[in-house]
């Protein structure tokens, strides 16, 4: 019934050359729509994307806006989505509607496809969205299938475009360097481009992550205004393009940098690209991050529903400096602590060249006999012993040169002949497009598990950018697939992992955030965000983060960066992501020992509303010396408030926080809690409008000073 629809409607759009015959095919969620409408000629149109009308008629009244995936080589005269070089040498595509398809992929998520193909050419490209209705979030992305009995070379392949028509526009974007992530800055978008790309391959976003927030109209505000929101989930080269026409126009592309990546494409073959999501707000950036931190914990980020285990690390308590003795005595202080597992880092492991520095010994996962004479047995048996779960650090698609790995696998790493290597961090990167090593890189995990099945966690760090881009595997031909072939090379491994150990939890980490994107974090519960762990630097980095990613994926650990910050000031930024230390509890004073146990249970206890609740940013860092967020279950029942006074000025005036998030008809006990030395204090009993109108004085004067309230309803 419904394939007949649509060739009645192909053979009205196409038989008679009346306009507009094919029905707008609308893609809605319970806030927004995106219309889709196919003119007189087959060409496909973005008409709409906005608030979703009420009346679902009145789209047909809408004038018919830009072509949807515009093409390189017809009318068109800015950047296209599509480029695509024929088996003839004909480098212009031309799409028209062939069809679409919607379904429904379970309750409240619908997907629809619009398929579109070259007259001329046997090209032809599948548009895919899938609509979150109570998320408010759309899941882009394309298929390109070459039809011609030739292969094809794409050269832009973009996963989606959208195309707005606002009265101004207004980017923020996120970039920064190693241990300085995720920083904020907004600018107005003018006539050009703006491009937000990356070629660093592996560690993809080390200078800037793959997220932006597009407000529309005017600049974004963290609870008012029209913000897109939008992210790539591809652990590689990433680009998006803004570009503003002569009309006043303003196109947003997304997708795979195609930097150096043209892509063949064999007969029959298929290129899907990556993921586009996005959200469009209407209640600012706060709202826009809800929607996609709701998104992400429902339907996309691994374990995204399950809990968080806390840990102490060891790689700021010891570095390369441990040996068993050491180890076991950090996994009875885990214990002592009250976390739930020990994560063992860096430098366990090499034979011939033992990793006591970073220098040497990446590639060779055996256990360093010097350091650990009875191997990881020994430790995992200890933790079993304790109660703690035992995790591991791996950086297994690496290589140092200083490695037995190197010396009998040249073939594997990725470096360019006739050339002098160049080494980042003392290393290379192996050849995941090759599937010999991605047998390799499996077995890396695979065979620590099959040995160690009492490891119920691994820490895998990915510390260098591609270099010296040549690939021994993909060929005279085929060397511009490599930054494709690596990402896919890299998947293919992680769903090999995810099959074998469904349940096993795993962090992310590129030398600090140098990864975050949401198809790793289909195989990742976390990531980590940065190895700069000063508590006001991560006051920036978290919120710059949180902009898109759920707390709840977010490492978070207290350090000993900063002194001069307090152990309590130190501990309540951490506790506002997925808690955890990276510190020798022995160090300590007895005092802050006990705080820091005190700080693991009033963690626990709060954990569930922080992790799963609704995150607010009531007070920006970036706005002054105070800063504030609150986290609101969804329930209304319970949250917590974390407020921190940074370097505030003498005699300052500081105003009210309203909080967010509450029931403003209910009663709300609001209590200090994690006080070092103190008891918890009863600040006061209050309405939920009350704190939402008039609010709370939680900043003080003092310098680097924080407090937590709980809030619980009566
Ligand atoms: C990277 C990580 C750190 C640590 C070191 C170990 O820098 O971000 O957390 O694991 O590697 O070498």
């Amino acid at each position: 019934m419904y394939l007949k629809t649509i060739l009645l409607s192909l053979l009205l759009a196409f038989g008679s050359g009346v306009k507009a015959q094919v029905k707008p095919i609308v893609i809605a969620t319970d806030q927004t729509s995106l219309v889709l409408t196919v003119d007189g000629n087959g060409r496909l149109h973005q008409t709409y994307l906005g608030r979703k009308l009420l009346n679902e008629a009145e789209y047909t009244a809408l004038p018919q806006g830009p072509e949807a995936y515009l093409t390189h080589g017809m009318e068109d005269y800015y950047e296209p989505a599509l480029h695509v070089n024929h088996a003839d040498g004909n480098p212009s595509t031309l799409l028209t509607y062939t069809g679409h398809t919607a379904k429904a992929l379970q309750q409240g998520v619908s997907e629809t496809v619009v398929t579109l193909a070259d007259p001329v050419y046997k090209t032809e490209v599948r548009l895919h969205y899938v609509a979150y209705a109570k998320e408010n979030v759309y899941k882009l992305w394309t298929e390109i299938t070459n039809g011609e009995t030739k292969p094809v070379e794409i050269e832009k392949y973009a996963s989606a475009m959208l195309h707005f028509n606002n009265a101004e526009y207004y980017l923020t974007q996120f970039n920064g360097d190693w241990a300085n992530e995720a920083n904020l800055s907004e600018q107005r978008l003018s006539y050009g481009k703006k491009v937000l790309d990356t070629k660093l391959g592996t560690r993809a976003n080390m200078f800037v992550s793959p997220f932006f927030q597009l407000a529309l109209d005017a600049p974004a505000q963290e609870e008012a205004g029209t913000v897109l929101t939008g992210t790539l989930g591809w652990t590689g080269n990433f680009r998006f393009t803004f570009e503003e026409d002569h009309t006043g126009r303003l196109r947003l592309i997304a997708g795979i940098n195609p930097y150096a990546s043209q892509y063949t494409l064999k007969k029959g073959e298929t290129f899907r690209t990556p993921e586009f999501i996005f959200t469009l707000s209407y209640g600012g950036k706060g709202q826009a991050s809800r929607n996609l931190h709701d998104w992400a914990r429902t339907h996309s980020l691994k374990a995204g529903n399950g809990s968080r285990m806390t840990l102490l690390n060891n790689w700021e308590a010891t570095y390369f400096g441990f040996d068993e003795e050491k180890l076991i005595g950090l996994i009875g202080e885990a214990k002592e602590l009250g976390v739930d597992m020990f994560l063992l880092d860096d430098g366990w492991f090499g034979t011939k060249y033992p990793r006591n520095s970073d220098r040497q010994g990446l590639g060779d996962w055996t256990e360093i006999k010097d350091k650990l004479p009875n191997g990881i047995g020994r430790l995992t048996e200890e933790a079993k012993k304790q109660g703690v779960k035992f995790g591991l650090w791996i950086e297994p698609e690496m290589v140092n040169p200083k490695s037995e790995l190197y010396e009998k696998h040249k073939d594997w790493i990725i470096t360019l002949p006739g050339r002098r290597e160049y080494h980042y961090r003392n290393q290379l990167v192996l050849d995941l497009a090759n599937p010999k090593v991605q047998d390799y890189v499996f077995s890396v995990v695979d065979g620590l598990m099959t040995k160690y099945p009492d490891i119920a966690f691994f820490k895998w760090d990915c510390n260098s950018p591609i270099t010296n881009i040549y690939s021994n595997y993909e060929g005279k031909e085929h060397q511009s697939h490599l930054y494709v072939d690596y990402v896919r090379g890299l998947y293919n491994v992680l769903d090999r992992i995810k099959a074998k150990y469904p349940d096993l939890p795993m962090m992310l980490c590129s030398g600090g955030g140098g990864r975050s994107d949401f198809e790793a974090l289909k195989y990742f519960t976390e990531f980590w965000p940065s190895d700069n762990t000063d508590p006001i630097e991560r006051l920036f980095i978290q919120w710059g983060f949180s902009q898109v990613f759920p707390v709840k994926a977010q490492c978070a650990h207290v350090t000993t960066w900063n002194r001069a910050a307090s152990i309590k000031f130190r501990i309540n930024v951490a506790m506002m992501g997925k808690f955890g230390f990276d510190i020798k509890l022995a160090d300590m004073q007895k005092n802050e020992q006990d705080f820091c146990k005190k700080s693991i249970s009033d963690y626990n206890r709060l954990k569930s509303t922080i992790l799963d609740g609704d995150r607010y940013g009531l007070v920006s860092p970036y706005s002054g010396q105070h800063t504030a967020t609150m986290y609101a279950d969804k329930t209304k029942n319970r949250a917590v408030l974390f407020t921190f006074d940074i370097y505030p000025r003498n005699g300052e005036y500081r105003s009210n926080v309203t909080l967010r998030g509450l029931d403003a008809g209910r009663r709300y006990v609001v209590k200090e809690v994690n006080r070092m030395g103190n008891d918890d204090r009863q600040v006061g009993t209050y309405s939920g409008d009350y704190l939402m109108n008039i609010g709370l004085p939680v900043f003080t004067g003092a310098k680097m000073n924080s407090r937590v309230f709980e809030i619980t309803a009566e």
